[in-house]
């Protein structure tokens, strides 16, 4: 996280949030700085929309107005995250060169009046965009007020035109070498698609019928790949020119068209977007899901909060306003996940444009609101945290996850479409989370030292490099837990050819024959005599079940309804030091959350807070035990108190929470 030149090298949490001045008069800039340091604000990302302001016509310059902007925010004591401006490119960059606007896949081309209006894979686009970028970067790398640099803007556009399909033949010779390869790859003896050459290939245009879901699985993957470019050349570009200053770009959670993995070396602070909707009763444990992602994806290293709403957005349909507790929670939760910055969009809303509704910290109402004095209080409060910045997050859990077994798994064309990799991610997260033990979240088949527990949710793609890592960590003593429908397919998509999981069925102890959908209805389970801790009421499952053998695993449960009955429908196996569950179906919540506190109490691994009242999150960060009350007023008692950095006030070990409440206990000493 970059220090500010302002404080020396004291700690800060970082506190802002995008700054879009060239949509304002000269005389409102006064006023915004003002208003900035009387919030404790002291970042703003800046830029991120203005290409057509640097560059009202092609090849001009227009700085003077960043020059000024810049100066006076630096005089304030206010830094800059600042933007290259290549999200938005001008409407002349696509009236002038029409190939760089994006096609979707029914072949319509989209056009300016939005943003995002471009392809990645763009020649043309991309040397416009670099040169706008280098300049920027010549002029102010050395400027007082920029300590971080922001490329881009949520990377996530998607192009089928005669562009992409340049560059997706290119990525695909790298890949195989050989259209031979390809077509082995691809499979493409099914219903007659061998290629005679890459030339023949094209991106997953409209079709008649399903597309190959390899062809598929390719073309996310490289759409990944030909966005990380962009970024990359853009950081490339702003490294040449002597910064060093961090670099990097906004995130977006679980975003289905980045693999971000392959993007996480490339920024220097993971930076994300989280905009979670608290009409959702689920919304603080999976956003705290999202923020264990974004910590995970800097390997534990402090990442930062780029994005979100104070109050209402101007996407969803139905917007319900945060009010100033729930938006001290979001900002205080991401904190407490590892974040050592908390920012917003946007600083001051705007009257017009598209995002006219969107809530700012600075309203149209002005600063006699409640928001805006939420926003006060939120400073006060990031001020308050300083303590935090640069410590870690202990996490005795691995959960699994990755992007390409999330594109195959939900490719078209399976035994039912209701399997929703990220519906059963959260649902497996919930349980930890209730108990107040957080996850780091990591790919197959990185390695799994030090992980007491091992859960694996729903990894369709399993290979054996996984498969080693997990079978390593059960013998060493950690419990795992695998969920139904997992390890099915190879990195190609190819269906392992066996019994399944093909390759963990030696260390379970149980293997399947056929993945198939359950009645609407669903069905139930009936616990064995050897589940000592089997829930009380009733098991049901839906969605999908398996049909299994138990070939050297304890059977806990058996399907009791419907065409599996008296078929093992969840089980145990010990191996080494360690425990291996399997779920060979979805079971109802209450089921699932009883497997996995039996799988964590075998290992050992709990929360730091005992018997944590339903709604009330806790994790420890580095000597600090953050509550945070999601909901209703709750009574935690703890081993022992400690000072609340919050408001100073030293407290005792049982302590009252509101709705809303917040506290974070200093345990040094
Ligand atoms: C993000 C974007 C911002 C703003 C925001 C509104 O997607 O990066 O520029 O549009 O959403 O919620």
């Amino acid at each position: 996280m970059p220090p500010s030149p302002h404080e020396n090298t004291a700690p800060r949490v970082i506190f802002g949030g995008d700054y879009n001045p060239e949509q304002w008069p000269r005389e409102t800039w006064d006023e915004d700085v003002r208003l900035m340091v009387e919030a404790g604000v002291n970042l703003v990302t800046v830029g991120v929309f203005s290409w057509a302001t640097l560059e009202p016509s092609p090849g001009e310059r227009n700085f003077a107005w960043l020059d000024e902007i810049l100066d006076l925010l630096h005089a304030n004591g206010i830094d800059v995250d600042l933007a290259t401006p290549c999200a938005s490119p001008p409407p002349w960059l696509g009236i002038e060169h029409p190939e760089i606007l994006p096609v979707d896949q029914n072949g319509v081309r989209l056009v300016a009046g939005s943003r995002n209006q471009f392809t990645p894979a763009s020649r043309v686009y991309r040397e416009r965009s670099l040169a706008i970028a280098r300049d920027l970067a010549e002029r102010y790398v050395d400027h007082p007020a920029v300590v971080m640099w922001h490329v881009g803007n949520e990377y996530g556009q998607l192009d089928y035109g005669d562009e992409a399909a340049r560059e997706f033949r290119a990525w695909l010779t790298r890949r195989y070498g050989t259209i031979e390869a390809l077509n082995a790859a691809w499979g493409t003896a099914v219903w007659s698609q061998g290629y005679r050459s890459f030339e023949e290939v094209l991106p997953p245009r409209a079709m008649p019928y399903l597309v190959n879901p390899t062809q598929n699985l390719d073309f996310r993957r490289y759409s990944s790949d030909q966005m990380l470019a962009c970024y990359d050349e853009q950081r490339e570009a702003i490294r040449a020119v002597g910064a060093t200053q961090p670099i990097t770009t906004n995130f977006m959670g679980f975003f289905p068209h980045v693999d971000y993995w392959t993007w996480a070396d490339h920024v220097d602070v993971v930076a994300d977007d989280q905009y979670p909707d608290h009409s959702d009763a689920n919304s603080p444990a999976d956003t705290a899901l999202v923020q264990d992602l974004m910590r995970s994806l800097g390997g534990g290293r402090p990442w930062m909060l780029m994005e979100q709403a104070i109050s209402s957005t101007s996407w969803r349909e139905h917007n319900l306003p945060k009010g100033p507790a729930r938006g001290r929670l979001d900002s205080i939760q991401a904190v407490a996940r590892g974040a050592d910055g908390i920012c917003f969009f946007q600083w001051r809303q705007s009257p017009f444009g598209a995002e006219r509704h969107h809530s700012a910290l600075l309203p149209h109402a002005g600063e006699d609101t409640e928001v805006f004095r939420t926003v006060c209080r939120l400073g006060a409060d990031m001020k308050a945290l300083a303590p935090v910045v640069g410590s870690r997050i202990d996490a005795r859990v691995a959960v699994l996850f990755d992007w390409p077994s999330w594109w195959a798994a939900e490719e078209p064309g399976r035994p039912t479409a209701r399997m929703a990799t990220l519906e059963q991610l959260n649902r497996w997260y919930r349980s930890l989370w209730s108990r107040g033990i957080p996850a780091d979240v990591v790919r197959p088949g990185a390695s799994l030292e030090g992980y007491d527990a091992v859960l694996v949710p729903h990894s369709y793609i399993l290979e054996s490099d996984a498969a080693a890592e997990i079978t390593a960590a059960v013998r060493r003593g950690a419990s795992l837990v695998v969920g139904p429908y997992s390890g099915v397919a190879d990195s190609r998509g190819h269906i392992h050819q066996g019994r399944s999981p093909v390759v963990l069925t030696d260390l379970l102890g149980v293997s399947g024959e056929e993945w198939g959908g359950v009645p609407d209805e669903g069905v139930t389970l009936q616990a064995t005599a050897d589940w000592a801790g089997a829930p009380a009421s009733p098991i049901t499952a839906s969605v999908l079940a398996e049909r299994l053998r138990a070939d050297d695993a304890t059977v806990l449960a058996r399907f009791s309804s419907g065409d599996l009955t008296g078929m093992p429908a969840l089980t145990r196996r010990a191996e080494g030091e360690g425990t291996a569950w399997y779920l060979g179906a979805v079971v109802d919540d209450a089921a699932l959350d009883t497997v996995l506190a039996e799988a964590l109490a075998a290992a050992d691994v709990t929360g730091p807070v005992a018997d944590l009242p339903a709604g009330v999150e806790a994790v420890r960060r580095g000597d600090v035990l953050f509550l945070l009350n999601h909901g209703a007023p709750a009574t935690v008692t703890l081993d022992q108190g400690g000072r609340d950095l919050l408001t100073g006030a030293d407290l005792g070990p049982v302590l009252s929470l509101d709705s809303g409440d917040v506290v974070a206990l200093d345990r040094r000493g």
